[in-house]
């Protein structure tokens, strides 16, 4: 694993869209696998800049996130695919038929997620792959469980994460109970991991994750394992790291 701790979270932002974008130079029809929630948003920002100066090109790309809410159709303003859209997609160049998220309004979510893995190997597998963090250490919505998951699969949500989530919805109640998550198979086979995390908050999960033994109790631990895996932090999240 290689860390790196930056003082701010705008930092990290640019860190991560300055590997994503040295991945798209690199290799112009590159599979990014995608995260949604408050942490890759300066990412997406900084990405657009990029894009915005000339330096990175979408037109070749292709993308897939890591997962949706089950019930919300896309439309809904709380679903992801509207989250890519506002934070990354309506402001760069990537095709609208490059673009995958899981359907969680599909009317069997299973045959969905049969569906999601075929389209990544289809694709030929992710080249990057952006992740945040849970509190409880979950990446994609792979919660702390007895096994990992390997594929694309149906999960109900931890109590944290509904918790955590409610933010975006106008209460908890709102919060959809579960999801649609590439699994920890998904993400392992990745060929780069780049993993975000901003705030005390998440201090203990990126801990763990990194010090910790590897175990489905804390998702992201198995990153471990990973060949290539990146993590970039703040101050605030990379705390318990530093303070050793
Ligand atoms: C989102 C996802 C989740 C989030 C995690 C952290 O696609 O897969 O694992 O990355 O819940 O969310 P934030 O960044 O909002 O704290």
């Amino acid at each position: 694993m290689q860390i790196h701790v930056y003082d701010h979270a705008q930092q990290v932002g640019q860190a991560a869209a300055t590997l994503l974008a040295a991945q798209l130079i690199s290799k112009p029809n590159s599979v990014l696998g995608l995260a949604t929630g408050s942490t890759p948003i300066p990412t997406y920002q900084a990405l657009i800049s990029l894009y915005k100066a000339g330096v990175v090109d979408f037109s070749s790309a292709s993308s897939f996130n890591l997962d949706e809410y089950v019930g919300l159709p896309a439309g809904h303003p709380c679903s992801y695919h509207s989250f890519m859209r506002e934070q990354l997609f309506d402001h760069v160049n990537m095709p609208a038929d490059h673009i995958h998220i899981p359907d969680g309004n599909a009317a069997d979510p299973q045959t969905e997620c049969a569906r999601y893995d075929q389209a990544i190997t289809a694709a030929g597998g992710i080249d990057m792959q952006v992740l945040g963090i849970g509190r409880n250490g979950h990446i994609g919505f792979n919660e702390p469980a007895d096994d990992f998951t390997y594929g694309t699969h149906v999960v109900t949500l931890a109590a944290d994460t509904i918790e955590a989530n409610a933010r975006f919805f106008k209460s908890a109640d709102e919060v959809p109970r579960q999801a649609v998550s590439m699994g920890i198979g998904n993400i392992m086979a990745a060929k780069c991991v780049v993993l975000v995390a901003t705030g005390e908050n998440k201090a203990k999960a990126v801990y763990d994750t990194i010090r910790g033994p590897i175990t489905p109790r804390v998702p992201a631990s198995v990153l471990q394992l990973h060949p290539c895996c990146v993590i970039l932090t703040d101050r605030e999240a990379g705390k318990l790291m530093l303070e050793e």
